[in-house]
């Protein structure tokens, strides 16, 4: 959803932009630009397109110098054209501006700064950002003074890096969107991510909103909108700058579905004592949660799904449990004081998500975030939080963060469950946690073993897929159709078994895929369902442990048997492959599928 970064004092602004650029070109990428000061002149290149049509189309005069300032974008004013790319400057061409979120008041800004004589030459929100700047200057504020004035007239989301012609400097204001500091030696950098430029440097700040800052070479500092001083702490990120690169893979979402048995260990350790048989959960002991009666999950998308897979545990096991997208949350919390309310999100910026957080912090209930990102904006606004430890995600499409979402949310709601209905949840305990510390092994057995490739050439050709299960394999079947239709282009549909006969039977024809989930568990309606979808011309894949039960079916993938409330995540890594090699039968760009981006941080 936008991706900026700038750096000041590197020894070659313009090779560090870029790489920026390309690192968070998961954020958008229908247009790129950067902005360069070279000693004496502030130089701008932008254009339409991915980040390799703007190396490509200027290699030869892309401007040298130590400080910079870069966007990939993800439109929301205007199409993706050269002239709404960013940077965009003002009519001198003296102010370039990059930023991420949007201004809501941009129009009546907008009609000020036209009526007052600035020429707009985009359609962007962003324009207004460089124009008022600019204003400030020409009424003789300094770059501090025009600065801090335009903040004060900005209205909605936003962090922006901008710089100024002849200052080796970036300055830079956070609210509503994300924005780290990068700190290496006299180096710094500021970036919407810290992939961005994890490859400069481990130690980081996470601005707040309200933080304004200014790097130059050798210094920093953090003031906030009225310029007084504030001092931020430094942390040190743990991920490895391998993990942010391909490794080797022609898509990064191979590569992160081949990761899941590495990033599922690393949800899981040191959290499972099988033999206990016990769930340490760092920051929620036993008892944590006796005040809770009811929960809440709020989230989006493929995190929706995983809350759907939490939600579903703790109603198996009579805990009262609601699951809303984040984006329809009302905000009506019945009971706030017994009520913990749960966003799940990957990148932890999600804006849909973070509202609903806010407004069930509005409401005085108890928020725990699950998230992926240390330091992002939902982490550091929930109450509490619980990490999934997946490590960093590029993939538009979300693969391992599922599995490791998945997997936290049954640890968290076997503690819930302990808690809230007061048993010692003994019984199961034992047998999910010795089945789940094999499962990275057995998600290792599935990605040697799974025939999905072959199985995807004979149906690459179909009109319309569809994801079926009952119980646990319900969202499951919602994932696999999400995750088949962003990234083939082509029409999926998840569906509970039961609810086939109920509308969307009209839908088969001869031909038509059906992927049925079976855990052993929650089959017979998916058993009976697939049948008649079959009786009525469709082809149906079985997915299960069991090939008894799959008799039937036409086709069968087969994964490990498990404990039924983790067959899903073997099920699901068999259907990420059938996406994946689907999409790459078709020949659509698997980690950057059109009009998406990895982090939607506008409503
Ligand atoms: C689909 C996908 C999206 C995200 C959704 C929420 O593959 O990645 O559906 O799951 O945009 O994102 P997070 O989890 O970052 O809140």
């Amino acid at each position: 959803m936008c991706g900026i970064i700038a750096c000041v004092g590197s020894d070659d602004a313009v090779d560090t932009v870029l790489t920026g650029l390309k690192n968070l070109e998961y954020r958008g990428y229908d247009s790129a630009g950067l902005a360069i000061q070279n000693g004496t002149d502030l130089i701008v290149r932008k254009r339409a397109g991915k980040i390799s049509d703007l190396t490509g189309g200027f290699a030869r005069e892309l401007p040298q110098g130590i400080a910079g300032i870069g966007h990939t974008r993800w439109s929301t004013h205007g199409p993706p054209t050269d002239a709404n790319a960013h940077p965009h400057t003002s009519a001198s061409g003296d102010v370039a501006v990059v930023h991420n979120g949007i201004i809501s008041n941009y129009e009546s800004l907008r009609s000020e700064l036209a009526e007052m004589g600035y020429l707009f030459t985009s359609d962007t929100d962003t324009e207004v950002i460089p124009h008022l700047v600019e204003r400030y200057l020409d009424a003789g504020f300094d770059t501090d003074g025009a600065f801090r004035k335009t903040i004060e007239r900005l209205e909605g989301s936003y962090a922006i890096a901008l710089m100024i012609e002849g200052e080796e400097a970036v300055r830079a204001a956070r609210q509503g969107s994300p924005l780290v500091v990068g700190l290496h030696d006299d180096a710094y950098y500021l970036a919407s991510d810290v992939p961005a430029f994890l490859e400069f440097t481990d130690e980081v700040i996470y601005l707040e909103d309200g933080d304004m800052v200014t790097v130059e070479s050798g210094s920093l500092s953090i003031t906030d909108v009225a310029g007084n001083p504030i001092t931020r702490e430094i942390d040190t990120v743990d991920w490895d700058p391998e993990e942010t690169g391909k490794g080797g893979y022609e898509h990064y979402m191979l590569k992160e579905i081949e990761n899941q048995p590495e990033s599922l260990s690393n949800t899981i350790r040191g959290r499972i004592d099988p033999e206990e048989p016990a769930i340490h959960l760092e920051g929620f002991p036993r008892g944590c949660f006796s005040d809770v009666s009811e929960v809440h999950f709020v989230a989006c998308g493929t995190s929706y799904h995983a809350a759907l897979y939490g939600a579903r545990l703790l109603e198996e096991a009579n805990v009262r449990v609601r699951v809303s997208r984040a984006s329809e949350f009302t905000g009506r919390i019945p009971d706030p004081a017994g009520t913990l309310v749960v966003p799940v999100t990957q990148s932890g910026e999600t804006a849909d998500t973070l509202g609903a957080l806010r407004q069930a912090g509005v409401a005085g209930a108890r928020t725990l975030a699950v998230t992926n990102v240390v330091g992002s904006t939902v982490a550091r606004e929930a109450d509490e939080v619980l990490y999934i430890r997946a490590g960093p995600e590029i993939g538009v499409a979300a693969t391992k963060t599922f599995s490791s979402q998945v997997v936290t949310l049954t640890l968290l709601a076997e503690r819930l469950k302990q808690d809230v209905d007061g048993g010692d949840g003994r019984e199961n305990l034992g047998t999910l946690l010795r089945d789940l510390s094999v499962l990275p092994d057995q998600i290792e057995e599935v990605i040697r073993t799974s025939r999905a490739e072959a199985l995807s050439s004979n149906y690459s050709d179909r009109d319309a897929y569809f994801f079926i299960g009952h119980g646990l394999q319900h969202p499951v079947a919602l994932e696999g159709a999400l995750k088949f239709k962003e990234i083939t282009y082509e029409h999926a549909e998840g569906f509970a078994s039961g609810e086939l006969k109920h509308g969307p039977l009209a839908l088969i024809t001869p031909g038509t895929p059906v992927f049925a989930l079976f855990d052993g568990k929650h089959d017979d309606k998916t058993h009976t369902n697939a049948k008649e979808a079959q009786a009525r011309g469709a082809e149906i894949i079985a997915i299960t442990a069991s090939e008894g039960t799959a008799a039937f079916a036409d086709e069968v993938l087969v994964i490990p048997d498990t404990h039924p409330d983790l067959s899903g995540l073997l099920a699901n890594v068999q259907l990420q492959f059938v996406s994946y090699y689907t999409a790459r039968l078709l020949g659509r760009p698997i980690d950057k599928p059109r009009n998406l981006a990895k982090s939607v941080t506008v409503e």
